[in-house]
Parts: C-alpha cells; structure tokens; sequence
C-alpha cells in the first residue's frame, strides 16, 4: 500500500513487550516490515518473578503472520544485553521503545524503601540502561528514534502511587536532555503518557471504560513519531482511546522586582498577582534568562517593590 507508514529493514526494540502496550507495539511494528526485539522479562504487575513464556507468545504470534522477532528475557535494567540480542540478530538497532513498567502502589505513609527502589529500578533505570546501550548506535549510524513511557501520574501526581509519579515525571526531564543531545545526529527522543487496558489498569477502571482504551488506539500515534520522515523531538504527548495532544510548559508573564535590600517577602506578596497571573503565557523550552532579567532588574527605580506589608503566610489573600 503506497500511503503506508512502513518500518522495512528496520529493527524495533521493545521493552515490555509480552502484553498491554508493548505487545501492541511489537506487533504492529512487524506488520510493518520491521525486526523485532520483543523483550519481557514475564514477572508480574509488581515486578515480582519471571518467565520466558510471555515473550516467546508474542514471538510465536508475529512468526506465524508471517513478521521477523526474536525474543529476550532480560531485566531493562541489563538493557545492554537486551540491544546485544539485537545486534547478534539483526545486526543494528532503529527505534527504542522504552516501555517496560510496574506498579508498587502504596500511599506515601506507608511506603517501604523496596517499594520505591524497585519501580525506580524497572522506570527509570531500565529505560537509561536501553538507551544507554543503543546511543553509540545511533550516533554512529546518525540515526535513531526513541520513545520513553511517562503516566499522567507523573504529569499530575496521583495518590497513591509516589514512586511510580517520580519515576514518570523523570521520563519527562530524561527525554528532553536526549533529545537536546540526540538532534544533531538524527536521534529523536519523545515522551507518551499513554492509557489504556491492561493488566496495570484492569482493577483501577471499569469494564466500559476499558472497552473503549485499546492498547491498540495507542499505537497509530508511536508510529507517526518514530518514524524516519518525522521532525518531531523533545515532545510529551497525552495518548489513549483515539485522543492524542501535545503538552507543554506554561510560564506566568511573572513579577521582576528590584534585586536590592527591598527585595523582602513583603514585596513579594504586594504584586503576587502577577507571579501567578497566567493572562501573558510564555511557552518556554528551558529557564528564563536570568541574565537579562538580573540586567533591567538593576535597572529598576527604588520605590516599585512597597515595604512594609505584614507577612500573613495566606499569600492567596493578599492580592
Ligand atoms: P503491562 O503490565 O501490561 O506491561 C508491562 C510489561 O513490562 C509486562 O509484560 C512486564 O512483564 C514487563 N516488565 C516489567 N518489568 C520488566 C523488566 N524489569 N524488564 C523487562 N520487562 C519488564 O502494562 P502496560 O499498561 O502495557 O504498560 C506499559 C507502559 O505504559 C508502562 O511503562 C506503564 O507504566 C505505562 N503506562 C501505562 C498506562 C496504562 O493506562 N496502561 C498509563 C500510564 C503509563
């Protein structure tokens, strides 16, 4: 089919991908043309056990359509060896889809070191390691794409689940630097913060609602990003059920005082209306120039900040 996004002589590693979104992966890419690495490391939800009976059904799966895969059983966390299968198999590394994970859910208060290190581990480390191993790849080749998998728990938080937000928000903050050092050689690196069914979300949402998130309907929007014609870099996108959207930093227009003795808390909550007034939004893609902010800051009168105003601590009240 001439308009079809196709992935031909491309080799697609996929981290997770025994079920839920990384099988969805794993197997449309090979309906595409593409080499497969379908790792899982087939524990439970929890990160708890293993098996390499879950890779080997998705392998078995692709192999009988007709696709290329090959299967690896290893932790995200020894994602060298992981890129190894695919070196040793195919011979080069293309796309980097970052999306094995777990869940340790417990409230903050009852949280437990193992709970935190272990999702830190599969998240945060895994997703390093696998991107770690492939990078020299594709900055000899000038040539990569990856994908790291964050969570609207991350975005926002979500109770319950602190250590899983950690782990997804630094997706965010890891993707942005990768994709800053990966451009000039070709290597794309963006951030999803997909929903849909899966064992992860099958006892948080009702039957109805997880009719309607296929881990399919997360899939179409990957593709477009991966794929070679694709510019896209650096970006965070919100994915499930058919809807996708861009995300992006938003800066309040923000209060300059006058970096002098007046400078007090006092002066900070007179005009706090403008720290937080979002009515001028800047769209920003890293810090404010402070140089420049620091430079009309001394050029600034003496009288603007207003002295004397008793700190209350109920900033909101004073505006
Ligand atoms: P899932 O539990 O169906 O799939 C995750 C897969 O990762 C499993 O097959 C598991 O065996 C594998 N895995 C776990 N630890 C591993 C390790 N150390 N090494 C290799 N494989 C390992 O979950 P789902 O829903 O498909 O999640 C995929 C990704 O999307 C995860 O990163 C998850 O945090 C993220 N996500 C999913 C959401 C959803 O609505 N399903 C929402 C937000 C984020």
């Amino acid at each position: 089919m001439a308009d079809q996004l196709r992935f031909d002589d491309q080799v697609v590693v996929v981290t997770g991908a025994g079920g839920g979104l990384g099988k969805a992966y794993a197997t449309f890419f090979a309906s595409r043309g593409a080499s497969v690495v379908v790792n899982d490391l087939g524990g439970s939800f929890k990160g708890e056990g293993t098996s390499s009976k879950t890779a080997d059904v998705v392998v078995e799966e692709i192999k009988a359509a007709g696709g290329k895969a090959v299967a690896n059983y290893d932790s995200v966390e020894d994602g060298d060896k992981i890129i190894e299968t695919a070196m040793k198999t195919y011979g080069r590394v293309d796309v980097l889809l970052n999306n094995a994970g777990i869940l340790r859910d417990i409230s903050f208060k009852n949280m437990k070191d193992q709970d935190w290190d272990l999702v830190m581990k599969v998240h945060v480390k895994g997703s390093y390691k696998c991107a770690k191993a492939a990078w020299p790849i594709f900055r000899k080749q000038k040539y990569g794409r990856v994908i790291n998998t964050a969570s609207a728990a991350g975005l926002f938080g979500s109770f319950g689940q602190c250590n899983y937000s950690a782990a997804k928000l630094a997706m965010v903050g890891f993707t942005e630097t990768l994709a800053k050092e990966g451009a000039k050689y070709n290597i794309h690196a963006n951030v999803i913060a997909p929903i849909a069914a899966s064992r992860m979300t099958e006892t948080v949402m009702p039957p109805d609602v997880l009719a309607s998130l296929k881990p399919d309907w997360v899939v179409p929007l990957v593709a477009v990003l991966v794929h070679k014609n694709s510019t896209e870099n650096g970006s965070i996108f919100e994915v499930g059920g058919g809807h996708m959207a861009k995300l992006r930093w938003e800066r309040s227009s923000g209060l300059l005082l006058k970096a002098d003795d007046s400078y007090t808390p006092s002066a900070v909550i007179k005009q706090w209306n403008k720290v937080v007034d979002f009515s001028k939004p800047e769209y920003p893609s890293g810090p404010a120039d402070f140089v420049s902010l620091l430079q009309e800051s001394m050029k600034m009168g003496p009288a603007q900040q207003g002295e004397n105003i008793d700190f209350t601590g109920r900033v909101a009240l004073v505006t």
